[in-house]
């Protein structure tokens, strides 16, 4: 069906609703990874085309809420309303209640929910992996309203010069962070590099070699409960929500280990390995973010196929976050990156979601080399750069203190951007 509005142009748009109706509508949307304005236009496209009968909602005490509508369709909404003898903020709370009625919770109606997974990935070393991850996974632990209000702060105040790097206009920006709904989940952080990077910079102790580790869950017989080797980051500021596996070394072996356990067991599908070891604690996660090696093995496969687009789950809302910098090696080992998930995806009949790139490390006293790579970055097609990420020393420091840099400088830029990268997965 043709849309009479134009595409891509949204206009702001400053209304009331109850909170209670606010909050249930920002859960739903978490649950069913829709934008709140994707949801707000389809309650109030649908609202507007249909003939009831509408029932009244109590709308003593609504608060303000503001959503983005495509351009026009607020003033249809409101000549409806005149036609319909309702105030603005009635046909709006009766639009959301009659949207959250036709989508309901997958948890009420029985659904398992999966977890949203984001596999940060590539084969490079030293661009970005293990600080993009964890930054990704605390913006999600961190309580929610906090990192939205940072960061709309934060964009408020971007210079034009910084607009200008990330590409995108001050009010692209606003509107992509207008329902930035992370924050307050449950998330799992996984060290899947053995060289343990990530657990020894939150200060996580790591597995000895022999013990019951994710690469034994994978492999072999384990013994125990997967869940039981998650590690709470103890930081009040994630209220005990961000938790760590801690990675081992034994994972240099995992490639090797996964060949053989496939040449041995007939029907072990190595590609799986990883879905089927994490599976018992999915239901205790919302979100599970995975620190890569840097490497293309097997293991890597077992990365990215868990990553993949499961049945019946919105396209964009789990997949690859790829880290790069701003130069021509980069440039390289992306495209093989990329080859390999093309590759994965045809053999197995997949769909890998390239959730987008981060260009990271970001140095304009490099002058030319690294802005004209920038501008290679930001002009590759089909693809979405997200965030440009400068070189920061506070991401430098919070690695040195082992404090978890959204704990640490909450409001830095860095933190922001991290919420931003957050909010430019759509
Ligand atoms: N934006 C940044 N600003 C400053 N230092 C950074 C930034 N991103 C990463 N680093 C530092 O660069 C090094 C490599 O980053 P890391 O995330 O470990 O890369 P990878 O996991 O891809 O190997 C680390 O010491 C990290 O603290
Ligand atoms: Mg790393």
């Amino acid at each position: 069906m043709a849309s009479p509005y134009p595409d891509g142009d949204r206009e702001k748009v400053a209304s009331k609703l109850p909170p209670t109706l606010q909050q249930e509508l920002k859960i739903r949307c978490a649950e069913l990874g829709l934008d709140i304005q994707e949801a707000a236009t389809v309650a109030v496209t649908t609202w507007c085309s249909s003939s009831g009968p509408h029932s009244d909602i109590d709308t003593a005490g609504a608060k303000s809420f503001s959503t983005w509508l495509p351009s026009g369709m607020y003033d249809d909404f409101k000549a409806r309303c005149v036609d319909r003898g309702v105030s603005y903020i009635q046909g709006l709370a009766q639009s959301v209640r009659e949207w959250l009625d036709d989508n309901p919770s997958p948890k009420q109606a029985g659904l398992p929910v999966a977890p949203r997974r984001f596999i940060v990935v590539n084969q490079k070393g030293g661009v970005g992996k293990t600080t993009i991850a964890a930054g990704v996974a605390e913006a999600h632990a961190e309580p929610h309203g906090i990192g939205a209000k940072c960061l709309r702060n934060f964009v408020e105040a971007l210079s034009d010069a910084e607009l200008e790097r990330q590409n995108r206009t001050r009010e692209q920006l606003l509107a992509a962070i207008a329902d930035y709904t992370a924050g307050g989940q449950r998330v799992l952080l996984i060290d899947y590099d053995p060289q343990l990077h990530l657990s020894n910079q939150l200060g996580i102790p790591t597995i000895p070699v022999g013990q019951e580790s994710l690469v034994t869950h994978m492999t072999g017989d384990p013994k125990g409960n997967i869940g039981d080797l998650p590690v709470v980051i103890d930081d009040p500021r994630f209220g005990g929500r961000l938790h760590v596996l801690p990675g081992t070394r034994e994972g240099f072996l995992l490639d090797s280990k996964l060949a053989l356990t496939a040449a041995q067991s007939r029907g072990f599908q190595k590609e799986s390995a990883l879905e089927r070891a994490l599976h018992p604690l999915e239901a205790d996660y919302d979100v599970i973010v995975i620190d890569s090696p840097p490497s293309l093995g097997l293991s890597m496969d077992a990365g990215l196929y868990y990553g993949r687009r499961r049945p019946n789950e919105k396209p964009g809302r789990s997949g690859v976050l790829i880290p790069v910098q701003s130069e021509d090696s980069s440039a390289d080992a992306y495209q093989m990156l990329i080859e390999q998930i093309d590759d994965l995806e045809q053999d197995l009949h997949l769909d890998i979601d390239r959730l987008g790139i981060v260009v990271n490390l970001f140095d304009s006293r490099r002058g030319y080399i690294a802005t004209s790579s920038l501008e290679e970055w930001h002009n590759m097609e089909d693809q979405n750069v997200i965030a440009v990420v400068d070189d920061l020393k506070e991401q430098r420091e919070s690695v040195r203190l082992k404090r978890p840099l959204l704990s640490y400088v909450p409001e830095s830029k860095q933190a922001n951007v991290m919420r931003l990268i957050v909010a430019g997965v759509k």
